[in-house]
């Protein structure tokens, strides 16, 4: 049996007779020595009050100052991918400029003492002479600032690839499969194709593939069942990591809905790398989205952006857009996310689109026609508000196959922990870093 917090990630497993014991000691007899060890073992883990108030570790606090800035350089790319969320007609010619970046970045400079960049767009390596002053210009606040690039990988120069070891970048790689087939919504108007780009560079440069790139997936019909030979070819190939992201239907891919997975079928792409995993054959590559919502158990709050409730949209993400806006996460153009106080980028409670996202977070856990019964809300948190306005059209809503990917995959971990053994908690533990007892004690 495991017992959840609704307000943080906290839980504990315990056989049906510990339960019927708990529930008779709750909630006044804690005067033996067993019953109060339990109790702070409860405690510990976000499971009871004391006065009323929850241990400070499970309490949400919003970051003061954005942690995740995502700098889109340009609105414009040199492929059309069939699905792409960001393709806009007007958007497409939009230009980044250095003055506004350099405006947003020096307030974040005088406040925030460490936060990522991450170079974006449209495809930002069009931008790369930009990409480059923008770096150069935080040369000397490099040791505060980890940089990342997300690319279709088409347009890397020896130059380029210099650039990005010697600035320490780490780079996400899009591809949706290991042949052309899996890759046909990444539509490529000349060669060479996304995958020929990216299989060259793993020819030439291999070492900077395995140490510094990860690569993200967009699992829809035509890339999910070649998913796990994907993956299985990343991590022999020595690439550290793989995020997939499903399919959503909004930019150029709003009419795909052939393409769209179904809850369950999304649910079998992460059945199947479980599997893989728990047959011991992925180990090497970490798979960002398993391991993402793993690193929940072992914190009352998540530091992920994404798999937490509030999301790193009320607080951490900050996006500047290729036209020159604010905005608190950019997987959807939707007002929803737009930031009015402009220059103030404080969370003290003023802005309306981060306050959005915490009044969604609690509506959903009190009022939410299926987060507010779940007892799976202090893990999931409701999941991404942008996915349930792209199929909704509402904030108030959840996306049904993250909703669904919750519902599989919390359970998965719980009743693998009280079993034995624990293929997903050794995957875990070795991702971490950590020995497997420490994973445990922590
Ligand atoms: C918009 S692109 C920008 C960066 C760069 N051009 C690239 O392709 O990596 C960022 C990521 O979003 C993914 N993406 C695009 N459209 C999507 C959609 N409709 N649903 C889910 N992911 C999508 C892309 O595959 C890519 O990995
Ligand atoms: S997903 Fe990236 S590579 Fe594909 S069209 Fe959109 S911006 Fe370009
Ligand atoms: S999104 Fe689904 S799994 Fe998550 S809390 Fe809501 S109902 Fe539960
Ligand atoms: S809205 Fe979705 S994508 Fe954006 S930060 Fe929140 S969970 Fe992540």
């Amino acid at each position: 049996m495991v017992v959840l917090a609704d307000r943080s990630s906290g839980w504990c497993v315990l056989t049906t007779e510990e339960y019927k014991q708990l529930s008779q000691w709750l909630p006044d007899d804690f005067s033996n020595h067993e019953a109060s060890a339990t109790l702070e073992h409860l405690w510990e883990a976000g499971l009871v009050t004391q006065d009323g108030l929850p241990h400070p570790s499970s309490i949400y606090r919003p970051a003061p100052y954005p942690t995740a800035v995502l700098l889109k350089l340009t609105g414009a790319c040199n492929i059309e991918c069939e699905y792409c969320y960001d393709y806009d007609s007007k958007r497409f010619k939009a230009q980044q400029t250095l003055e506004v970046i350099q405006k947003t970045l020096e307030n974040l400079l005088d406040k925030q003492e460490r936060f990522s960049v991450a170079f974006h767009g449209g495809e930002p390596l069009l931008k790369f002479g930009l990409m480059k002053q923008v770096v150069e210009w935080l040369e000397p606040f490099h040791s505060r600032i980890g940089f990342s690039v997300q690319t279709n990988g088409t347009k890397f120069t020896q130059d380029i690839l210099d650039f990005l070891e010697k600035y320490e970048f780490s780079v996400g790689l899009s591809l949706d499969g290991l042949d052309e087939k899996s890759n046909a919504l990444r539509k490529m108007r000349h060669r060479p194709t996304p995958l020929q780009a990216i299989e060259s560079l793993m020819i030439e440069r291999p070492d900077f593939v395995r140490e510094r790139c990860g690569f993200l997936a967009v699992a829809s019909k035509t890339s999910a069942p070649g998913l796990p030979d994907f993956a299985l070819w990343l991590q022999d190939f020595g690439v550290k990591g793989l995020s997939i992201t499903f399919l959503d239907l909004i930019g150029r891919g709003q009419h795909l809905i052939d393409e769209r997975l179904s809850p369950d079928e999304a649910v079998n792409v992460y059945r199947n790398l479980i599997d893989l995993i728990r047959r011991g054959a992925i180990h090497e590559l970490a798979l960002r989205n398993i391991l993402g919502r793993m690193h929940n158990l072992f914190t009352l709050q998540s530091r992920d952006l994404c798999y937490r409730g509030p999301c790193g949209a009320a607080s951490d993400f900050l996006v500047l857009d290729a036209e020159g806006a604010k905005r608190t996460c950019d997987c959807i153009y939707h007002p929803y996310f737009e930031l009015d106080l402009t220059d103030n980028l404080e969370n003290t409670g003023q802005h309306r689109s981060r306050n959005a996202i915490l009044e969604r977070h609690e509506w959903l856990r009190e009022k939410g026609p299926t987060c507010a019964t779940c007892p799976l809300f202090g893990p999931c948190g409701g999941t991404c508000v942008a996915k349930a306005i792209a199929q909704h059209g509402s904030a108030r809503n959840v996306d049904p196959v993250e909703c669904a990917l919750s519902q599989y995959i919390y359970p998965e971990f719980f009743q693998e922990f009280a079993s034995s053994p624990k293929p997903l908690f050794k995957y875990y533990s070795f991702h971490e870093d950590k020995p497997f007892e420490f994973v445990f004690a922590a």
